[in-house]
């Protein structure tokens, strides 16, 4: 048995985790997360200069919190590892110089981890875990792409958003309705009560240079922009603000985005399955429409568990996991953190001279 403490901090959520691997079958011993929403919602998002200092406050109490619940102690802990990259710098920073310490005090192995690949990797702990290659639809606050998974877990990249994540459209159109932070969650209750064909929103393309559009990738800011535009239309107007329609109406497009793209990526490439993770896959309405459209062209569709869609460590500690199941894979204890680095460049995490 493999046992790893994970540590991230990459935006707002300060959280660790004691996950361990026996056979091939990821099991969690704890998952400690102390959302900082409360504090960055007064602001309408995430204050980065506060993240960092809440996180600083935090780290400490959630680890040892995360090594209490799992009943382990530092001597049992193979390896540990933390976020590196994308997110916020200062943020990151806290995450990863505590997992450095603790690996320098403690003599263990680092791994510095790629934050989307933690991302793919919590779909280990579904039940029943697709077998690379296949085609991974990742949506968060920070982030729309599509990536191909292969066989020896290498990344490419297929499609992104040009401009605004699908979770940060969420955060936008709902302060633009008046909801409270996060919009994700906020607009997809406000939806439920709402007629989700009530308005015509636009579902935005790129242009190819080459002429016609790129298949695989997405823009959300035409689609936020029209919801401004047709708020400040019903506003003008004097008549109460149909919420609960306009929510519904986004959402919908938005995952009818989403599941449209994916699924041509998934045909166009020959594959069979679908991974769906990342805060956004929370999302109900995107998760059965996905599972419905897909099933009609014999597309299998796995989606991250419900609670460890959106940030946690967890996910972090089974990609840490996986990589070990690969190979020999350690970080230099001299690896910093970098606000950006595309996943097809994960690797370089664990070059002997570091990438950052
Ligand atoms: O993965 P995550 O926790 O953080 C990033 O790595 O960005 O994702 C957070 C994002 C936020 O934009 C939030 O509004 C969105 O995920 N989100 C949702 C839902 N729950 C969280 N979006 C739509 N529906 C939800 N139920
Ligand atoms: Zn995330």
């Amino acid at each position: 048995m493999t046992k790893v403490l994970a540590i991230e901090t990459s935006c707002d959520e300060t959280a660790a985790s004691v996950v361990s691997n026996k056979k091939g079958i990821y099991t969690i011993n704890s998952n400690v997360v102390a959302s900082q929403i409360k504090d960055h919602s007064k602001w309408g998002g995430v204050v980065p200069e506060l993240a960092a200092r809440k996180h600083l406050e935090l780290i400490h109490f959630v680890i040892s919190e995360a090594i209490e619940v799992a009943d382990v102690n530092y001597q049992e802990i193979d390896v540990i590892a933390s976020t590196v990259a994308p997110g916020l710098v200062g943020s990151l920073r806290i995450g990863s110089v505590a997992a450095r310490t603790l690996c320098a005090f403690y003599s263990k192995p680092f791994l510095g981890i790629h934050h989307l690949e933690g991302h793919l990797s919590s779909i280990l702990f579904s039940e029943n875990p697709p077998k690379p290659p296949f085609i991974v639809l990742l949506v968060s606050g920070g982030h729309t792409e599509l990536i191909k998974v292969g066989e020896r877990r290498e990344m490419e990249r297929l499609g992104r958003s040009y401009d605004d994540a699908a979770g940060e459209a969420f955060d936008k159109v709902g302060r633009l309705l008046g909801l409270s932070y996060p919009g994700g969650p906020a607009i997809e209750k406000a939806a439920k009560e709402g007629d989700s064909f009530k308005f015509d929103l636009p579902k935005c393309k790129i242009s190819d240079k080459k002429g016609g559009f790129l298949k695989y990738d997405f823009s959300f800011s035409g689609l936020k922009t029209a919801v401004l535009r047709l708020t400040e239309k019903i506003n003008k107007n004097n008549v109460t603000l149909p919420i609960e329609d306009i929510a519904a109406s986004f959402e919908r497009v938005v995952a009818e985005v989403l599941v449209e793209r994916s699924i041509n990526c998934v045909i166009d490439n020959d594959l069979l399955d679908l991974v769906v993770v990342g805060g956004v896959a929370a999302n109900n309405t995107l998760r059965k429409m996905m599972i419905s459209e897909a099933a009609k062209k014999s597309i299998r569709v796995h989606l991250a568990p419900l609670y460890l869609c959106t940030d946690n460590a967890a996910m972090i500690g089974a990609a840490a996991l996986s990589r070990l199941n690969m190979g020999d894979y350690e970080s230099s204890l001299k690896l910093g953190v970098s606000a950006r680095l595309p996943i097809d460049e994960a690797l370089s995490l664990y070059h002997k001279i570091p990438p950052f």
